[in-house]
C-alpha cells in the first residue's frame, strides 16, 4: 500500500527534480537543489572575481544566480555592457539602491552612496560644485604635498622592506581624512600607530561584507542580541560616529568665529556648510561626511597597490614611466626627493595615465555594483528582471571581457591607451567602468587620477620595488577590491 506520506516525498521530490532540471538546462554554473549555487562557489571562494568572469564569458554576460532556499543569494549578475548602459543610463530611474542596498550598508546613513531620488540629487549638485571648484584641486595639492614630506617620503627612506598596502592605506586615510574633515588623524607615521578610528572603519567595512553573504534573517537576529560580527560592527560603528561628531561640533565652532572658511583651511565638510543656507542637522554633516571618507579612502589605496605590483612585475612598463618622466624633465635629484606638480603638468605624463588606466582596468576597486529593479523590466540581453530584482554588475568581469578589450584583455598594455598621435584614447565610460557610468558617475575620478600619479611619481622615480620573493597576490573576498595578503616588497633607492 502507498500511503499519503510516501506520495508526498514522491511530489516533492519530483518538484525538486523539475526545478533542478529547469534551471540547469541554461545554467553555465551547476545548480544543485536546495543549496542552488553554493557548492560551486565555495569550491571557488578564492578565486571568486575570476570564477564569475569565466561564468559570465560562458553564459554570454549575464548569469541568474542561485543561492541556497531561503538565503538572500538569488541575483542576476552581468558584465554585458549593453545591460549596464541600460540599467546606469538609460532607465536609470528604475534601477535604484534599493532596500536592502540600504540596510546592509546603514551606517552611511542618507548620504550620498546610500541615497535615491531628491535626497542622492540635492547632494551631488552640491558635491559636484565643491569638487569641480578649483580651491579643492589646490587643497588636494597642499594635502598631499604635505603628506609626501611628512609621512610617504621619511617611511621610504627608513624602511627597506614594507607592506604598501598598508602604507596607501595610511596615507589615503589621512588625505581624505584632511580632505574632508580638515583634520589629520597621523595614521602614516614611522611608528605604524593604531589609530582607533581608521581600525573601526575597516571593521564597519568588513561587517557589511559579511551581511552580504549571510542570511538577512540571521544577522539581524545577530545584531538584535547585539553577538558576533554584529557586535563588533556596534562597537566599531560607535568609535567612528563619536570621531566624527567631535569633528562635526569642532567644526561648527570654527565656524562661529570670523576665520572660518580661509582658503589655505579648505576642507569640504566647512565648504558644504557654508554654502547651505538653510539649517541642516548633525546627522546630516555626519552622513555627508562618512560617505565622502568612503568614496575616497580604500578605492585610491587599492588603485595604488594593484598599479605599483603590475609595475613592480613588468619590468618595461618601470622603464618607459621613468624615461617619461625625465623626458617631460619632471624628474628631482638627490636633495629633492619628490616635487609637487599641477594637474596640468601631471597630464603631460601620458604613458603613466595609461598605466594607471590599465591597473584601474584590470583590477577595479570598485569591483561590483547593486541595483535594485523598482519596476518588471527586460534587459537588452533578453534576461526579465521583476519588480525589487537585486542585480549585480561585475565591473571586474567587463574590464577582462575580451568583447570590449579583445583577445589580449588579460594582459597588462598602457600601450592600448595611447593614440597613434600621442594622446589618450577615449573609451567611453559604459565600457571602460571602474568609475561607473551614467548619472551615478564617480565625482572624484579627476582628484584620484591625480592622486594616484602623484604618489606614484614619487615612489617610481626614487626607488625600485621588488615584491618579495614567494610572496602571493591574489585579491581579498571584500567589498573594494584588496590584496589578501598585503603587498610585500624590497625599496632599494635609486641613484639620480
Ligand atoms: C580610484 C579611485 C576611485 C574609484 C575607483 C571610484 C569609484 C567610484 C564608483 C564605482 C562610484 C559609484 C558608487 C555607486 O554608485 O555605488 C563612485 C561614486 C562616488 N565617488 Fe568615487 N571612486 C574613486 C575615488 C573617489 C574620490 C577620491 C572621491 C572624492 C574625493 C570620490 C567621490 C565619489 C562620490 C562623491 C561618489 C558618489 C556619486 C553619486 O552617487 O552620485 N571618489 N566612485
Amino acid at each position: 500500500m502507498v500511503g499519503f506520506k510516501e506520495i508526498l516525498v514522491a511530489v516533492v521530490l519530483s518538484f525538486i527534480f523539475l526545478v533542478h532540471w529547469s534551471w540547469n538546462r541554461n545554467s553555465p554554473v551547476r545548480i544543485w537543489p536546495v543549496v542552488g549555487m553554493l557548492p560551486g562557489v565555495l569550491h571557488n571562494i578564492g578565486r571568486l572575481h575570476d570564477f564569475f568572469t569565466e561564468v559570465l564569458e560562458r553564459g554570454k554576460g549575464t548569469l541568474q544566480v542561485r543561492g541556497p532556499w531561503f538565503s538572500n543569494l538569488n541575483f542576476v549578475l552581468t558584465s554585458d555592457s549593453r545591460n549596464v548602459q541600460h540599467i546606469l543610463s538609460k532607465k536609470f530611474e528604475n534601477f535604484q539602491r534599493g532596500p536592502e542596498f540600504r540596510e546592509i550598508f546603514e551606517a552611511l546613513g542618507d548620504g550620498i552612496f546610500n541615497s535615491d531620488g531628491d535626497l542622492w540629487k540635492t547632494q551631488q549638485k552640491s558635491l559636484h560644485s565643491l569638487i569641480k571648484n578649483t580651491k579643492f584641486e589646490l587643497a588636494v595639492q597642499r594635502i598631499l604635498s604635505q603628506k609626501l614630506e611628512r609621512g610617504l617620503i621619511p617611511i621610504l627612506e627608513s624602511c627597506s622592506v614594507l607592506d604598501m598596502q598598508d602604507v596607501f592605506h595610511r596615507l589615503t586615510f589621512d588625505v581624505i581624512c584632511l580632505l574632508v574633515l580638515g583634520f589629520d588623524p597621523n595614521c602614516l607615521s614611522i611608528e605604524f600607530p593604531n589609530v582607533s578610528c581608521e581600525k573601526a572603519y575597516d571593521v564597519m567595512e568588513e561587517a557589511a561584507l559579511y551581511r552580504h553573504f549571510v542570511p538577512t534573517g540571521f544577522w539581524k537576529l545577530q545584531r538584535l542580541l547585539q553577538v558576533g560580527e554584529e557586535n563588533k560592527l556596534r562597537r566599531a560603528w560607535e568609535t567612528f560616529d563619536k570621531f566624527l561628531y567631535d569633528q562635526i561640533l569642532l567644526k561648527h565652532e570654527k565656524l562661529s568665529t570670523k576665520n572660518a572658511g580661509k582658503e589655505e583651511e579648505f576642507d569640504l565638510l566647512t565648504a558644504f556648510m557654508l554654502g547651505e543656507s538653510g539649517e541642516k542637522s548633525n546627522r546630516f554633516w555626519r552622513d555627508t561626511a562618512f560617505s565622502l571618507l568612503a568614496a575616497g579612502r580604500d578605492t585610491v589605496a587599492a588603485a595604488l597597490v594593484w598599479f605599483l605590483w603590475l609595475v613592480a612585475t613588468h619590468p618595461s612598463v618601470e622603464e618607459k614611466i621613468l624615461e617619461e618622466i625625465k623626458v617631460k624633465n619632471m624628474h628631482t635629484n638627490e636633495d629633492s626627493k619628490w616635487k609637487i606638480y599641477s594637474v596640468k603638468e601631471m597630464s603631460q605624463l601620458v604613458y603613466l595615465h595609461g598605466a594607471i588606466s590599465e591597473a584601474l582596468r584590470l583590477y577595479p576597486p570598485v569591483p561590483f555594483e547593486h541595483r535594485a529593479s523598482v519596476q518588471p523590466d527586460i534587459l537588452p540581453s533578453g534576461h526579465p528582471v521583476g519588480r525589487n530584482t537585486k542585480i549585480f554588475l561585475s565591473l571586474y568581469s567587463m574590464g577582462r571581457s575580451k568583447e570590449i578589450w579583445g583577445e589580449d584583455c588579460l594582459e597588462f598594455k598602457p600601450e592600448r591607451w595611447i593614440s597613434e598621435q600621442g594622446g589618450v584614447v577615449h573609451i567611453p565610460s559604459y565600457k571602460f567602468m571602474p568609475f561607473l557610468t551614467g548619472p551615478r558617475t564617480c565625482l572624484g575620478k579627476d582628484t584620484a587620477f591625480y592622486q594616484i600619479k602623484t604618489v606614484a611619481v614619487a615612489v617610481i622615480q626614487n626607488y625600485h620595488v621588488k615584491v618579495l620573493e614567494n610572496h602571493p597576490v591574489t585579491p581579498s573576498p571584500s567589498i573594494i577590491l584588496k590584496m589578501k595578503h598585503g603587498l610585500l616588497v624590497r625599496l632599494s633607492k635609486r641613484h639620480h
